[in-house]
């Protein structure tokens, strides 16, 4: 069956991150391009399929967003499988139901994160032809080596951590700066290294912060001016404060060193993407729309060995990518050059 004028969806749901509107490019331009299809865009993620709201996409419409930040569709972080109390069971994925079919699409392709992937292997199970592309600045899902987000988050907590060092230094004090990457390390880990942080926490590796203190107390001892310590959103810490406020309090209580923290927040998710994020979102996105055209659904598209290529949907919902502290290359060359990761000295 050819797919010329075949209707397809195509939504982004979740936190935003940059690449998802080069993505959407990407699948736009090779379905109308190539396969001569007909895309939807859905407003607002899942509540667009729910409300139908929705905007015919042309080329002159998927023309000139490589490069923005952001979605031009919207999003939401609506989860149409969790009832809401008082709500009927199943409402929501029977009003998406309803209007995937009263909208004429034949697929729909889900631009989102772990939360985004479960819910499109759930709607995979209802009936729907359903494609799903990763995203997330966490670089956390499963199945896949790299997200589009993540190099851009990456490239803005370097830049930030390489601006404290001069300040910190002039000052000599210990600079905390708390990154995010939800319940992963990725993006603490990978600028922490990019910028030549002293101290890195990670969620997936317990510290003892008497350990961090003792690491800290050292290098003022050795005459080092200053100290950098970056800080996962997700560590695990005894206290509702944010992780980088609640270190900053404990380092300066245990150290007695002038501390300071920075909690970098949303300017990691805003802004234009890197060229690396760019080319990724752009092959994941033309790679959906060929899965598409072959009918493949209750599929994901992923980069494994620098390969893009589909796994199952099933195989993704539900799981998590943590780092293996245990096998992880900058883990264990940080280690090798002193990074603390404090769980030992
Ligand atoms: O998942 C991306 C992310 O930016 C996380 O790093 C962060 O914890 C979270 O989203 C923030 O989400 P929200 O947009 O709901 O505040």
């Amino acid at each position: 069956m050819g797919s010329k004028n075949m209707r397809i969806g195509i939504l982004s749901a979740g936190g935003d991150c940059p690449g998802i509107n080069a993505a959407i490019r990407g699948v736009g331009k090779t379905a109308i391009v190539q396969y001569g299809m007909d895309v939807v865009g859905i407003i607002n993620g899942f509540n667009g399929l729910v409300e139908k709201e929705t905007i015919e996409l042309n080329e002159q419409l998927l023309s000139g967003i490589l490069t923005l930040g952001g979605t031009i569709l919207g999003t939401s972080r609506l989860k149409p499988f969790k009832n809401i109390e008082g709500e009927a069971p199943h409402t929501k994925p029977d009003l998406i139901k309803k209007h995937y079919m009263e909208l004429g699409l034949e697929a729909l392709v889900c631009i989102g994160g772990n939360g985004t992937q479960k819910t499109a292997d759930l709607l995979a199970q209802e009936g729907l032809n359903v494609v799903g592309i990763p995203k997330t600045i966490d670089n956390d899902i499963w199945g896949t080596d790299m997200t589009f987000g993540f190099d851009t988050a990456v490239h803005i907590a370097t830049e930030a951590i390489d601006r404290l060092h001069t300040t910190a230094n002039s000052h000599k004090r210990v600079m905390v700066i708390e990154v995010m990457g939800h319940h992963a390390g990725w993006i603490a880990l990978n600028s922490g290294v990019a910028g030549g942080g002293d101290v890195i926490l990670i969620p997936e590796i317990t510290h003892d912060l008497n350990l961090v203190a003792e690491c800290l107390l050292e290098r003022s001892r050795k005459k080092k001016p200053y100290s950098i310590v970056v800080v996962g959103e997700g560590i695990q810490k005894q206290s509702k404060k944010s992780a980088g406020v609640f270190i900053a309090k404990q380092i300066k209580k245990l150290t007695g060193l002038e501390t300071r923290e920075t909690i970098l927040g949303y300017i990691q998710r805003g802004g234009s993407p890197t060229a690396t994020d760019r080319i990724l979102a752009t092959r994941l996105g033309a790679f959906a729309a060929e899965l598409i055209h072959e009918r493949k659904f209750g599929t994901m598209v992923a980069i494994q060995n620098g390969e893009i290529v589909s796994i199952p949907l099933s195989d993704v919902g539900g799981k998590i990518k943590l780092i293996d502290p245990t096998t992880n290359h900058l883990v264990k060359e940080g280690r090798h050059m002193g990074v603390c990761f404090g769980d030992c000295l």
